[in-house]
């Protein structure tokens, strides 16, 4: 049967626009290159569903939740496609790359090891290392708070995957690969022309070195794992022994090489830069810093923050989930057209690049009144019911959907408490947050000071 047909369909009819200012030959190559956050904002504008010319080509951008939900959720018809292929040959046919059923098994056997029952465990020392970065922190010195979130959270990274296996120098090495081979990843993803990856340029040369060291590191700690046969209770340990409800198949070690170096690229940056921006609107609104700290002081007092605290934090989950509103991560995303099928209504012919963005749905003012306002309290009571279903996507949905939220949603809630308990991040004056968006979207150079709100 062609899945076409068996595919659930949203009931209503959808409007279909263009997008405006296309040029002949680039289409809106060059406006999606220089200014994408806006452009994509400015979509929704437009209709249910937008066509966007990529060159000669067509693309389609879902702006309604329920497409972009049908899209989701209908993976035979939307498949992984486009980029993805690209980003395929680069991190291995791991989770985030692999489609069909080859996909259904990898997910129904790493599944478990992301089990809510585990993250408390995988948690336990992120507090440790969350006071251990900031033990070095000096009153009234300045910190770039992006860069100083991307370090810990490498360390927290290594932490849940690795627990006690990796030692600074290690870590720091790890970072600053993983740091080229993500922009790497990145650059050649989106680059037209492939050759140009292989031209022995500094950069194609900086990104296979980074690639390979990367790569032996993670080897180096799967093989002594390997070796000493425990369970360490972290990630790495459940990949290990994880085995596929039906058939009892284990992972292969090189399915776990490229398992773990797709977690660090997945989950390190975007819960780094999540961060990064939640320090920035605490650091900007600060009744809404007033009400944070104070509930973190009624929660936990003098102690530091645990996981079982976390229930208590609802204004800083609050806080949280609008700054994924306001900055999603993974900023765009797409699909391929498996078979013809349509968008809407609008026909969608088999190959075609479908789009959806957190971005242009976050700031559509038909779903988030106000959307350029930080406004934590659109999470809290009677309003967080008024959200419209599938507005708010900072993780994706239906088969694709991030594995890693309820992690990555603990490390940002336990590390925003540990740092707010003791320090307060105070914008440099005359600093303007400009957002790049990368492979995730990024918080760019954002220097802060360090005010001491009490000592531990
Ligand atoms: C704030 C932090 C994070 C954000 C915003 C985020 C966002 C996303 C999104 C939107 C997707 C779906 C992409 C698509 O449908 O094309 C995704 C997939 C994925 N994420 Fe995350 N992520 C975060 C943290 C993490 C963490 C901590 C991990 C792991 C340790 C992780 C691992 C993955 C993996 C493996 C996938 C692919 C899942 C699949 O295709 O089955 N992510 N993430």
């Amino acid at each position: 049967m062609n899945p076409a047909e068996v595919a659930e369909k949203p009931a209503r009819s959808w409007s279909f626009g263009t997008a405006p200012g296309a040029v002949p030959l680039l289409g809106h190559v060059l406006t999606l290159w220089r200014r994408p956050l806006e452009f994509l904002a400015s979509l929704p504008a437009h209709g249910d569903v937008v066509e966007v010319r990529l060159g000669t080509g067509r693309a389609y951008l879902a702006c309604h939740p329920d497409l972009v939900h049908h899209i989701l959720v209908n993976p035979r018809i939307f498949d992984k496609g486009g980029l993805f292929d690209k980003a395929r040959q680069l991190l291995g046919n791991s989770l985030s790359v692999s489609r069909g059923d080859e996909h259904r098994y990898q997910r129904r056997v790493i599944q478990p090891a992301f089990h809510s029952t585990k993250i408390a465990d995988y948690t336990s020392a992120v507090g440790d290392d969350t006071r251990t970065a900031i033990d070095s922190w000096e009153a009234g010195r300045t910190q770039d708070i992006g860069e100083a979130m991307h370090a810990l959270l490498m360390r927290v990274a290594a932490r849940t995957l690795f627990s006690t296996g990796a030692d600074d120098r290690t870590v720091e090495e790890a970072r600053h690969c993983l740091r080229i081979v993500s922009q790497g990843i990145y650059k050649r993803t989106i680059s037209p022309l492939d050759i140009l990856e292989k031209l022995p340029t500094p950069g194609n040369r900086r990104y296979d070195h980074a690639n390979r060291r990367l790569r032996e590191i993670v080897e180096s700690m799967i093989g002594e794992r390997r070796r000493s046969a425990a369970d360490h209770g972290d990630l790495l340990s459940t990949l290990l022994r994880a085995e596929h409800p039906d058939t009892g198949q284990r992972l292969t070690d090189e399915e776990i090489l490229d398992q773990v170096v797709t977690f660090l690229v997945a989950g390190s940056e975007t819960t780094a830069s999540t961060l990064a921006f939640v320090f920035h609107l605490l650091g900007t609104h600060p009744e809404a810093e007033r009400r944070v700290h104070a509930e973190i002081d009624a929660a936990v007092g003098d102690r530091s923050p645990v996981f079982d605290d976390l229930p208590r934090l609802e204004y800083t989950r609050a806080v949280i989930t609008e700054a994924l509103r306001l900055y999603p991560p993974s900023w765009m995303s797409m699909r391929v057209a498996a078979v013809d099928t349509d968008l809407g209504g609008h026909p969608v012919p088999a190959g075609a690049l479908v789009l959806y963005s957190a971005q242009a749905l976050h700031h559509n003012p038909e779903l988030f009144p106000d959307p350029e306002e930080f406004d934590p309290e659109r999470w809290l009571g009677d309003r967080a019911k008024e959200v419209p279903r599938g507005a708010l996507l900072p993780f994706g949905a239906g088969s694709h959907k991030c594995i890693g939220d309820v992690l990555a949603l603990t490390e940002t809630a336990l590390i925003v408490a540990t740092i707010a308990s003791r320090w307060r991040l105070l914008p440099v004056p005359g600093t303007t947050l400009r957002p790049e968006p990368k492979a995730t979207l990024e918080a760019g150079p954002l220097p802060m000071i360090c005010e001491p709100r009490r000592h531990p």
